[in-house]
């Protein structure tokens, strides 16, 4: 129960108003959700986060450096990682913006548990797959990280000696290797359009 909490002095406190109430308040011309955008390194999901957050509002990034500083890339850490940047999400998400996510996510199961998180807080969540072949992430590697993974200077990057798990049944799926930045952004808030989450 999302109410109860392992600390008896630790109280739930219901919300003056409701999220509808909120959003009327803020007079927002779209409700809250959350763009889970998931997708290897070099695939375009910040390039297109960035591009969408132009166009709409929100976005993290860089959580890394601050709220999950000290977080390394092996499995736990890469779940502990992806669990905050879900709680986080779901708190933008309900106060009426859009909330972007752009990170690797590589396992089914954090996605998945960030998917359960809105769920439980009633905000909708979308994962956005960026899906290039790992060859073309490679070939574009803007930080030389590929480089570096396939020298064995870095251990258990996604792609390389790390799996990736592609989504089974993304809401949106971008080939950004076929689409341009644009093109990405348009049918991006197309689906959003479509899914009554911009007016
Ligand atoms: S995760 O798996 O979702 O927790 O990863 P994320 O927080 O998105 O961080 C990915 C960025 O960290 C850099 N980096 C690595 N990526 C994958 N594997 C390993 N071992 C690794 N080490 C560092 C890399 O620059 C990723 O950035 P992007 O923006 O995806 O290219």
């Amino acid at each position: 129960n999302i109410k109860s909490s392992h600390n008896e002095n630790v109280i739930w406190s219901d919300a003056l108003l409701t999220r509808e109430e909120r959003q009327n308040y803020l007079k927002s011309k779209h409700v809250g959700a959350t763009l889970w955008v998931t997708g290897l390194s070099g695939s375009g999901k910040s390039t297109v986060g960035a591009a969408l957050e132009h166009k709409l509002l929100e976005a993290g990034d860089n959580i890394r450096f601050g709220l999950n500083a000290g977080l390394g890339f092996s499995a736990e850490d890469r779940e502990e990682n992806l669990r905050r940047i879900g709680e986080v999400a779901a708190l933008f998400a309900d106060s009426g913006v859009i909330a972007i996510t752009s990170f690797i996510s590589p396992y089914k199961r954090s996605r998945e548990k960030a998917r359960e998180i809105h769920e439980r807080m009633g905000v909708p969540f979308f994962e956005v797959f960026a899906d290039v072949p790992l060859e073309v992430a490679e070939s574009r590697d803007p930080k030389g990280l590929y480089k570096k993974a396939r020298a064995g200077e870095i251990k258990n990057f996604t792609g390389i000696d790390d799996p990736y798990e592609a989504p089974d049944a993304p809401e949106l799926v971008l080939p950004t290797h076929q689409l341009s930045v644009e093109e990405s952004c348009e049918k991006t808030i197309a689906f959003l359009k479509e899914k009554g989450i911009i007016k």
